[in-house]
């Protein structure tokens, strides 16, 4: 599916990603006041000889959340532990993973607005004061025993801070929000992608693919990928600007990085609510496609580049997303 490359959201197969991973912060590239902060409260808390505070990274996916949380694990160096909010279903759940962190230990919290409310109350003394109480046995026998915890830093990803409760919001003493990339940080994160991959490309096929990439690496990795195949087989394993647009092109990759998702998206707002204002759900029912998609996967690129607005009676399309999709 050609739509498939152009989405931030992590799927299946994107283990190959892993090895295009920046490892320290040196690596990391732009998101420089997200940087400048960490690099600062790691350096402290080293100093310290304390864990880091925990930390909350939000913003839309394929930007960087679980990249960072490795690295701050890196920095620390501690050790880097992963789960997610819908897997964490009971406390005993959580629990198990607790007890078993050292000192300094990075938990990760992948999706972590989907925390189970239970599991969230549990996490609650286990962050501020080390300890969880659990219930042993059922019934008339049944035992609360509370377990201490080695003090950990507990990084919590989300690209819906909205939807944390208040109380686990306060828990986290740094709290940083990624954006979009600019565009010349995306050629560098394609030419650094191209270096590990072992393709050769020149700075207008980075360009190219950067244009089209949504401001996402995790989007220009893909893009970067599928063009490399493309190089390798008909171009001698070069990517020029050329080669890059004859790539995407085959691809249905439209020169804003727009997919078909997007531009169904646009024409259905233009010609079947006459350009908007329409709410969320109603416009979800008319493509087909659910709320939580459009909202965490196709709305926040097409609000960065002014297609699209969000206005207390739904939404509404730009004239010049009106314009390119007429364009088409
Ligand atoms: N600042 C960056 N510099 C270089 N590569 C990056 C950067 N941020 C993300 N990436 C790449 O993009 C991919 C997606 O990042 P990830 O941390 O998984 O995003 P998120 O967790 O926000 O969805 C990573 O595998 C990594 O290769
Ligand atoms: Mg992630």
């Amino acid at each position: 599916m050609t739509d498939d490359i152009l989405n931030p959201l992590p799927e299946e197969g994107d283990e190959a990603e892993v090895g295009l991973r920046p490892h320290s912060l040196e690596e990391f590239v732009g998101q420089m006041p997200v940087v400048d902060e960490l690099r600062l409260f790691i350096t402290a808390a080293k100093q310290r000889g304390e864990p880091l505070d925990h930390l909350l990274l939000f913003g839309p996916p394929g930007l960087g959340k679980t990249t960072l949380a490795t690295i701050v694990a890196q920095e620390m160096g501690t050790r880097f532990h992963q789960t997610s909010g819908p897997v964490l279903e009971r406390k005993d759940d959580l629990a198990a993973i607790l007890t078993t962190l050292e000192e300094g230990d990075v938990l990760f919290v992948d999706e972590i607005h989907r925390l189970a409310r239970v599991v969230e109350e549990c996490l609650y003394p286990a962050l501020e004061d080390w300890r969880i109480d659990i219930m042993l046995g059922e019934g008339p026998h049944a035992n609360s025993v509370r377990l201490h915890l080695k003090p950990f830093t507990l990084v919590g990803a989300t690209t819906r801070p909205g939807m944390l409760s208040g109380p686990l919001r306060t828990r986290f003493g740094i709290t940083e929000r990624l954006a979009f990339y600019g565009a010349e940080e995306i050629e560098r994160i394609v030419e650094r992608s191209a270096r590990i991959l072992g393709v050769g490309i020149d700075t207008r096929g980075a360009h190219e693919i950067a244009r089209r990439a949504r401001g996402t690496p995790r989007v220009a990795n893909r893009l970067l990928r599928r063009v490399r195949d493309f190089a390798q087989v008909h171009r001698d394993n070069f990517v020029t600007g050329g080669v890059a647009c004859e790539a995407l092109e085959a691809f249905d990759v439209d020169e804003m990085g727009l997919d078909l998702l997007d531009r169904t998206y646009l024409a259905t707002v233009m010609q079947k609510f006459g350009g908007g204002p329409v709410g969320l759900k109603t416009l979800a029912v008319a493509i087909g496609e659910d709320p939580d998609t459009l909202e965490d996967v196709v709305e926040p690129y097409l609000i960065q580049i002014g297609f699209l607005n969000r206005t207390p009676q739904g939404r509404v399309v730009s004239a010049s997303a009106a314009k390119h999709v007429r364009g088409k």
